[in-house]
């Protein structure tokens, strides 16, 4: 299965610290935002990885993430000049994606939680068309929704209703066969001149391949696409790795633990980063392994 983090847009709702970096290159404690999307993709087992961005960001995300070979992945990159609408990745990443399944994350999604990976994989195993995931939020009105019938089945997906429905939000997480592209290529932009991820759902939801996955509230699912919200991850994240001694969203532990690199490139890519605590951590972790 191929992989998508779109990483663009203009993120002009956190101006002046978007000014001449890319949002998703912000920190989210100790770590930049990125590495969040990117664990996603890795632990579910997903290896090439396309990265959408705008031209001007595409360096600084290439001198950070390379080709990926340092983590056994591949990673391309590809431009989007404007921020078109998330569907328009799918038709940028026409070619990367051929004619495989694939995920598409958003770069600025964050997850986290107990057995997410088994829902990764299960996501995987049973796709036909399309697969959202659902979480429950108090703010309805600022994200896609899914509606579903008394037997959890999905019924109606709607992009920032007014009057939503439920108050169940599609996260930035999707998971499509292939024909997604072609959906995404006949697309009209909406009335905000976009491309809209809802309505290549909707389109699978019309023809009954269209499948919700509820994450529940155990679970953590965050954006971080605006100040205040940027805060709420960094101290959420500062708080489990405080408690719990271990790293969220460690790209080199991941995959360390998916068996995609050794103990002896873990302990390296931690010296490269020694006088940090993340380097140590990663030099510990491969100590452990070793
Ligand atoms: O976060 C989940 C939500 O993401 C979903 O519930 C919505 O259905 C979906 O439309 C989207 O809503 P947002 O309002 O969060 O979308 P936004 O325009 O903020 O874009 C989300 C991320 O994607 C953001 O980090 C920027 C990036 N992006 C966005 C667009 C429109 C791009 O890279 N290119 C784009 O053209």
């Amino acid at each position: 299965m191929k992989g998508i983090l779109l990483a663009g847009g203009s993120g002009t709702r956190m101006y002046p610290s978007t000014l001449a970096t890319s949002k998703q290159l912000l920190s989210v404690y100790d770590k930049p935002m990125i590495y969040h999307p990117l664990s996603v993709l890795m632990l579910a087992g997903i290896r090439e990885i396309l990265v959408i961005s705008q031209p001007t960001s595409i360096p600084a995300l290439q001198s950070l993430l390379g080709d990926g070979a340092h983590l056994g992945l591949s990673i391309t990159y590809a431009e989007q000049p404007e921020p078109r609408g998330i569907a328009e990745a799918l038709v940028i990443g026409a070619d990367h994606i051929g004619d495989e399944p694939f995920a598409l994350i958003l770069g600025d999604n964050i997850f986290h939680g107990a057995g997410f990976p088994r829902l990764l994989r299960e996501a995987q195993a049973n796709l036909d068309g399309c697969t959202v995931f659902g979480y429950p939020v108090s703010d309805p009105e600022r994200y896609g929704i899914a509606e579903t019938d008394a037997d959890g089945i999905l019924v109606s997906l709607e992009e920032k209703p007014l009057k939503p429905l439920s108050d169940n939000a599609v996260t930035g997480l999707y998971f499509y066969s292939p024909e997604a592209v072609e959906i995404a290529r006949g697309l009209k932009p909406s009335a905000r001149g976009e491309l809209e991820i809802t309505d290549v759902n909707r389109a699978f939801l019309k023809d009954g391949r269209a499948r919700l996955i509820r994450l529940g509230r155990g679970f953590t699912w965050l954006d971080a696409g605006t100040h205040d919200s940027l805060l709420a991850a960094s101290q959420y994240v500062q708080v489990i790795e405080a408690r719990q001694g271990v790293r969220v969203a460690c790209i080199e532990e991941i995959a360390l633990r998916m068996g995609y690199i050794d103990a002896e490139e873990c302990h390296r890519l931690g010296v490269r980063m020694k006088s940090s605590q993340y380097g140590q951590y990663l030099m510990q972790i491969a100590a452990v392994a070793a």
